[in-house]
């Protein structure tokens, strides 16, 4: 496949028909891949810029998926000694059952199941993880619109569309053995991805003006807004 431009194939646990068992299990697999490549660094090192000086945070996860990023950030919170509401939302209702399952009760985490654009503002921070690839061109512009109007700081964490994360990710995933899904979507995704230049371009027709774009080791690209 040529990553010369995105590529628009469904992934597969974008199914509507996916049962929620293996949902669960594909969702618990990625959290381990967002282990193994760092993935929940980023972010992380984000939130400690944007909370400087800072002691209470409402923050808003757009497509938490199993979760995991949340669960680390309220890990983060309380290290950190930073007051925390933390909501997540996903389209997904699996991602809620998923996510609610693999949740200790003692963390303070709201789950809800739906569209990030009826949450409403008034965010400290809005963040997201492997989601800003699975929208369309129009609606990315919506989302980095509705973060620049609705939140003080934003941080999208995604995938960059280079040979080396599609060369190197399936290697990595047949030697972890992660679910089948999981190791076809994560190459599919990283076609789906972006280059820095084209993230320029969405950030210019969406009017937002002073986000930073950085690639991540090994494998992703982020966008961050701090105010
Ligand atoms: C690949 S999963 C990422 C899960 C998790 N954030 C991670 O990093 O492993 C992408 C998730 O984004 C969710 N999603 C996509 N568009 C969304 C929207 N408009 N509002 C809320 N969730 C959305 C999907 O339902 C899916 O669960």
């Amino acid at each position: 496949m040529s990553l010369a431009v995105r590529a628009t194939a469904e992934e597969l646990m974008d199914a509507a028909d996916l049962d929620p068992a293996t949902y669960a299990r594909v969702v618990g697999d990625l959290a381990k891949v967002n282990t193994v490549t760092l993935a929940r660094r980023p972010t992380l090192a984000f939130l400690k810029r944007a909370m400087t000086g800072r002691r209470t945070l409402r923050l808003l996860d757009v497509g938490f998926g199993d979760g995991d990023m949340l669960r680390s950030i309220a890990r983060w919170a309380v290290q950190h000694d930073v007051a925390a509401e933390l909501v997540g939302v996903d389209l997904n209702h699996r991602s809620e059952l998923a996510a609610r399952a693999h949740t200790p009760a003692h963390l303070p985490i709201r789950y809800v199941t739906g569209d990030y654009a009826d949450m409403g503002g008034g965010w400290d921070v809005v963040v997201s993880s492997l989601v800003a690839h699975h929208m369309t061109h129009d609606q990315l512009v919506a989302f980095l619109r509705f973060m620049e109007g609705h939140a003080r700081s934003w941080f999208v964490n995604d995938l960059h569309r280079h040979w080396f994360a599609y060369t190197g990710y399936p290697l990595l995933a047949r030697v972890a053995g992660w679910h089948p899904i999981v190791r076809y979507d994560g190459k599919l995704s990283i076609a789906r991805s972006f280059r820095p230049g084209e993230w320029r371009d969405l950030l210019d027709e969406a009017g937002v003006e002073g986000a930073r774009v950085f690639r991540a080791f090994p494998f992703r690209l982020c966008v961050e807004r701090l105010r």
